[in-house]
């Protein structure tokens, strides 16, 4: 049996802007993320800073716009001192977070660094577990003030002597979370991220400040933890983060597929709860959406992947191995992003390079890229103007946990410089799906400009050092365009890339 869909849409009923912010990723001092990962002196392809250049160039390919850092856990014990200065004199640290040596080798200023060598923007975050106010003040002295100043004065000492001009910070990490450094109740995180980030604004009153929302949906104090925490800080902050991760533990397709439906429930209810504290202001201010942290995990959720004995440097942690099926997962979620541009706009995937990673190292040797960094780098190029809101007829399946579920997500993205769109598609379906797509509304003629699928065989298919092209993107056979009337013949569980060019 063939699945069918149609697609209709009208260049006017646009859902938002795409914020370029959405293809953002997250470095963490965790595991081999950023030694072994961004930063590796001496590997073959270092830089005068130690930056790996096989790294940085898959992250530009990889269309990444903004990067957080430093994290995550980590974050919560982190001491900004520690990374500044001449390296000889950084102290070196246990980190609780992942039972690691910190050797602070690495911070702020390289981050800095790496993000110009990148062209990407940095994302900082404050840490507000076992520090507050008093050190975020000082940081962001350091980071943003001009000179004058003592934090100021001690950057140029450090050989900057621009300011990094750093717009976004998070206001801590997980806050919720029984396992972060010094976790907070909602009373508690409220007030320190409101004072935290009203004294930010007192150094440098041009930032955009985001306050931890839950560590995920499933936490017992979801949703009312958002409404407690943006009721103590609304005036203050301008983002509220949501993180996620999906697993497939039952190695159940269908289940799994249907944790992308759940990131559209997500959003929806903490775009609610945001706006019912603003209702109770009669405010017109609109708390957007940070998705500061989401990927595929759960092959290394296992207690002895997250902390190894011997407190060491750089292990091995979270180096989960993608396989084609996460690659759908993740290409579902863009798609659930994308069509939700109104309220999300900034998104982060968790991480960027061997812990969780899109990119994956060996230490003193290649890089290369999994199987989920295709769907992530078309999906970035293909983020240049509005979504539009799209009319999908779509058949569905059914699911145990989720119940019925569309076979067929797409977005499409409307470049209104040049007429072009883009149209991302993933068919969920174990069969072929016919795909039309009615364009009368785009008022002009199309061709096909390219169109490309990720398809295997093997929803297990790995990409690895010996075979890192395994799971890779392909040139679509079957794309047509008769008058108004695009089509294309979907393989079965596929991510599908289609750019229609304006006829002139
Ligand atoms: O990304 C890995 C970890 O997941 C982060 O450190 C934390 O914020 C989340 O629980």
């Amino acid at each position: 049996m063939t699945l069918k869909a149609t697609l209709t849409a009208h260049r006017d009923f646009v859902i938002a802007p795409v914020d370029r912010r959405l293809f953002g990723t997250f470095v963490e001092h965790l595991g081999r993320c950023v030694y072994g990962g961004i930063y590796e002196p001496g590997h073959i392809t270092a830089d005068e800073h130690g930056f790996r250049q096989d790294v940085l160039d898959l992250t530009k390919e990889l269309g990444v716009t903004l990067v957080r850092y430093p994290g995550g856990n980590f974050l919560s014990g982190y001491n900004w001192e520690d990374g500044v200065g001449p390296k000889d004199q950084r102290p070196v640290r246990l980190d609780l977070a992942w039972a690691s040596t910190e050797t602070n080798q690495f911070g702020t200023n390289e981050f800095i660094t790496w993000c110009r060598k990148t062209d990407v923007e940095p994302m900082f975050a404050v840490n507000l577990g076992t520090r507050g106010p008093d050190s975020a003040r000082h940081f962001l002295e350091y980071c943003n003030h001009p000179g004058g100043t003592h934090y100021s004065e001690l950057r140029k000492s450090h050989g900057f002597e621009q300011p990094h001009n750093i717009k976004f910070w998070c206001l801590g990490n997980e806050m919720d979370g029984p396992w972060q450094i010094c976790a907070k109740t909602a009373h508690e995180y409220g007030r320190i991220a409101q004072e935290t980030a009203k004294v930010m604004r007192w150094v440098d009153s041009d930032l955009v400040l985001a306050a931890c929302g839950s560590s995920q949906r499933a936490m017992p104090t979801y949703a009312a933890w958002e409404y407690e925490v943006l009721d103590t800080c609304f005036d203050q902050v301008d983002f509220i983060s949501l993180h996620a991760y999906f697993r497939n533990d039952a190695d159940d397709l269908p289940e799994f597929f249907a944790e992308i439906d759940n990131i559209e429930h997500y959003i929806k209810e903490i775009t609610a709860v945001a706006d019912a504290v603003a209702a109770k202001r009669r405010s017109k201010k609109r708390i957007m959406l940070s998705f500061d942290e989401w990927n595929v995990w759960y092959r290394t959720h296992h207690p002895e992947c997250i902390k190894k004995p011997g407190w060491p440097e750089a292990p091995e942690l979270l180096e989960e191995i993608y396989n084609f099926e996460d690659a759908l997962v993740v290409g579902g979620v863009l798609i659930v992003m994308l069509n939700n541009a109104d309220r999300v706009k900034v998104a982060c995937l968790a991480q960027l390079v061997n812990v969780i990673g899109a990119i994956f190292t060996e230490t003193g040797g290649p890089a290369w890229r999994q199987t989920i960094f295709h769907p992530f780098a078309d999906a970035s190029r293909a983020g240049h103007g509005e979504v539009l809101r799209l009319g999908i007829d779509t058949s569905t399946f059914t699911t145990k946990m989720h119940g019925d579920v569309p076979h067929l997500l797409a977005s499409a993205i409307r470049n209104p410089e040049t007429g072009t769109v883009t149209l991302l598609a993933l068919n969920r379906g174990e069969e072929a799906m016919d795909l039309s797509f009615d364009l009368s509304g785009m008022g002009a003629g199309y061709r096909i400009g390219s169109a490309a699928e990720l398809h295997h065989p093997d929803r297990k298919a790995v990409n690895s050092k010996a075979n890192p092209e395994a799971v890779a993107p392909a040139p679509h056979a079957s794309a047509r365009i008769d008058g108004p009337a695009f089509s294309a013949r979907l393989k079965p569980l596929s991510w599908n890339v289609f750019t229609l060019d304006m006829v002139a």
